[in-house]
């Protein structure tokens, strides 16, 4: 299924007669991750339900819907919690908020994700900045820019070499290194899930160079990235990947909901370094 613009533009309008705010950056705010968005000021706050054709999120740790205030100064639409693959969406649904954000007049978007780590450096509440990723679900056949080109948004075919930006990097090292944050940089590989990775398949992931995986990001990157916003993405890791059989372990919900708690503060310091320094 493809959108026309008359769906963005009611789900704009609706969005417009609930804000007189202007946004020009979003925030995507993932699993555990979405209390920021209680933070902002002067906030007029949207459930997802009140707006037309906007995917809602069945999973516990989103609580469903967008934020528009001010953060360090800076005008910003925030989705808290986000809509997945997994639950049933296809990657166009999944990326219709991003359209929306954009119309609404955002020309960068900052995304935020919960992540199992592969790279064995990484440690349960390390935050790792995708500087590039794997598209598996995209290369199975679920790209969100399948299907007629909007040219109003941007090309058919999209180069990938530039797309996290680099300044936007290079900025959030220097905030965390002066927050004492450990921020690694590295290569996110996107799966469907929802199940978790097999031992096999964690120990595949690591031989392809993927540092940290997860199940979202990716597809909202894309077409973000094809209507030229820039795009900064970070993951807080909040397990480390399992990559062999009969151990005791086992991945679950509930840690990456934990480790959400000791990820936000961490998180929140390196977005209000980034958005007091910003250059648009
Ligand atoms: N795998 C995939 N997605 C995830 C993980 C993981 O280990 N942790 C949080 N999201």
């Amino acid at each position: 299924m493809s959108y026309s613009s008359d769906d963005y533009n009611a789900a704009v309008e609706m969005i417009r007669s609930r804000t007189k705010a202007q946004p020009t950056i979003g925030l995507v705010l993932g699993s555990g991750l979405g209390t920021l968005a209680d933070t902002l000021e002067a906030r007029d706050v949207i459930p997802y339900s009140d707006i037309p054709g906007w995917p809602r999120s069945t999973v516990h740790g989103h609580s469903g819907q967008l934020v528009i205030g001010e953060l360090e100064g800076q005008t910003v639409v925030a989705q808290q919690g986000r809509a997945h693959f997994y639950e049933g969406y296809t990657p166009q649904q999944v990326t219709f908020p991003i359209r929306v954000m954009y119309k609404l007049g955002a020309r960068s978007v900052i995304l935020t994700n919960a992540a199992g780590g592969l790279n064995p450096a990484y440690k349960v509440g390390d935050l790792m900045l995708l500087n590039d990723h794997i598209n598996f679900v995209g290369m199975s056949g679920n790209n969100p820019l399948m299907g007629p080109n909007d040219d109003s948004f941007g090309p058919r075919f999209l180069g990938m070499s530039q797309t996290y930006d680099r300044e936007l990097r290079q900025q959030a090292l220097h905030v965390a290194d002066d927050a004492g944050v450990t921020l690694h940089e590295g290569v996110y590989v996107c799966l469907s899930g929802p199940t978790f990775e097999t031992p096999a398949e964690v120990r595949m992931l690591r031989t392809l160079g993927a540092d940290a995986v997860g199940m979202s990001t990716v597809h909202e990157v894309l077409v973000a990235r094809h209507a030229g916003m820039r795009v900064m993405a970070c993951s807080g890791i909040t397990n480390v990947a399992i990559d062999q059989i009969d151990t005791t372990q086992d991945a679950n919900h509930e840690e990456v909901l934990d480790a959400g708690k000791v990820l936000v503060p961490r998180l929140t310091a390196v977005l209000r370094g980034i958005l007091r320094s910003w250059q648009a």
